[in-house]
């Protein structure tokens, strides 16, 4: 008989990893909650027009597309930011500002798999529209932060890389570059990490030979780590909008500092991001040792809602990928083992032990305990063993006995002590019992 598989980067989760994923969502959505983000949610097969020309060559040649029995050209949803986009122009004049919004999902790239990355994965996301100063990025990267710091991660174990799209802009323009030459040149920064200088081919492919003078004030800016370092490297360059990008840099590195959170961020031009539509601030969460691929990423992005039909709104988000940073809580020891277990499991003998508990199971459960029982007869001896091993706190007893004089005998599995209650008293001795530990 054949066997099915999962398709290459697909997975799955039994309910002990469901358990992990779940843990992990729940501590975003407060984290979120607590900046003040609101939730939303929308479709994972959108149009493909919605991904081309708009995310980068990177995401569109990685898409899952296809038509559609009514000859639509579609695609699931690599990222949310085209998505939030349309959601937010389309109400844009209705909706109080600044608009801060987040949502949980999984998207979908048909990437090469390697460890931390895979075809499908889930997304936090979360962005501000409608405020163009760079408060928005102190909030942004501040919740990026506490996103990770929530599990117990320090600055040990994460940093964000803090850098400027807009900046590199000015700069290679005040150098003398056009537009397409300084998009090549932002490529080939994007890939010099990975690549080195073999990343410069994209420049040279299209425009030549790279001046060795441009190359090494390339080379020199995206080896900028600090702000003095770029106060110091713009300081001959009289331009007016590099000097109001200066004081932005100020404002944000200023205000993280007030929030004391100055130590996760390290300033760092060598990021530009792959993504096409950043305008502005770019930043990526990466841990410390460098065993794993980034995070999370993000940055401004200030022309997307208008290119996508909306009004002209400035914006800055980021997203937060699940399989890194699961990675990244294994290997630091805190990603919690914590399949839920019961808070009572019933011991039932035969048809009258049966109906008797019936009723208070039935109860307990609309209070909100967990609670379980066999659902066949079996003996006692193996129904005990059953109680201990779900991880109940208390077992509840409806042996013939009992049941006859109206009474449930509850076990404190761990303590192994056990008293008699009347019957009508048992769901508040669980109560009690299990709020006051
Ligand atoms: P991104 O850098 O493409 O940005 O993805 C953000 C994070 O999603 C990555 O840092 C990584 O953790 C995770 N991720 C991406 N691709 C994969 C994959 N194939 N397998 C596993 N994890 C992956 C964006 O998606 C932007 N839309 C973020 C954003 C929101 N910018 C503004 N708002």
């Amino acid at each position: 008989m054949a066997t099915f598989q999962t398709l290459p980067g697909f997975r799955e989760f039994y309910p002990e990893d469901l358990a992990g994923r779940s843990h992990i969502f729940r501590l975003w959505r407060q984290t979120a909650s607590t900046f003040g983000f609101a939730e939303y949610d929308a479709p994972v097969l959108e149009p493909l027009e919605l991904y081309k020309a708009k995310s980068g060559d990177e995401i569109e040649a990685q898409l899952f597309s296809f038509t559609d029995k009514g000859g639509r050209e579609v695609a699931l949803r690599p990222e949310m930011t085209p998505t939030v986009c349309r959601l937010v122009g389309a109400r844009a004049n209705a909706l109080r500002r600044p608009i801060k919004w987040f949502s949980i999902g999984e998207f979908f790239r048909y990437e090469r798999m390697q460890k931390g990355r895979g075809r499908c994965f889930c997304q936090f996301n979360a962005d501000i529209f409608g405020e163009p100063g760079p408060e928005a990025e102190v909030e942004l990267i501040a919740l990026l932060i506490q996103c990770l710091r929530a599990f117990g991660l320090t600055e040990q174990d994460f940093y964000v890389r803090l850098s400027d799209r807009n900046l590199w802009f000015h700069y290679l323009g005040a150098l003398g570059l056009d537009e397409p030459r300084i998009r090549a040149i932002l490529t080939a920064v994007d890939r010099h990490e990975k690549h080195g200088d073999a990343a410069f081919a994209v420049y040279t492919e299209q425009f030549g030979p790279l001046d060795p003078g441009l190359k090494d004030r390339v080379m020199a800016f995206l080896s900028i780590r600090s702000l003095a370092a770029l106060e110091q490297t713009l300081v001959g360059i009289a331009d007016e909008r590099l000097a109001a990008r200066l004081a932005d840099w100020r404002r944000l590195l200023r205000a993280l500092e007030a929030m004391g959170l100055a130590r996760y961020v390290e300033v760092d031009l060598g990021v530009v991001r792959g993504l096409a539509y950043y305008t502005g601030f770019v930043f990526e969460a990466f841990d410390r040792k460098g065993d794993l691929r980034a995070l999370a990423g993000g940055g401004r992005y200030d022309d997307l809602v208008q290119k996508l039909g909306g009004p002209a709104l400035p914006a800055v988000g980021f997203a937060i990928g699940d399989m890194t940073f699961a990675l990244l809580l294994e290997q630091r020891g805190l990603m919690p083992k914590i399949l839920q277990g019961p808070d009572v499991f019933c011991v039932i003998d035969g048809e009258a032990g049966r109906l008797a508990a019936f009723a208070d199971i039935h109860a307990l459960r609309a209070a909100g305990f967990r609670v379980e029982y066999p659902l066949r007869d079996s003996a006692f001896g193996k129904q005990f063993k059953a109680a201990s091993e779900s991880g109940a706190r208390l077992a509840l007893i409806y042996g013939g006995d009992e049941v006859a004089r109206g009474v449930v005998k509850v076990r404190d599995l761990a303590q192994r002590a056990e008293v008699e209650v009347a019957k009508d008293q048992v769901a508040l001795h669980v109560r009690d019992f299990l709020s006051a530990r």
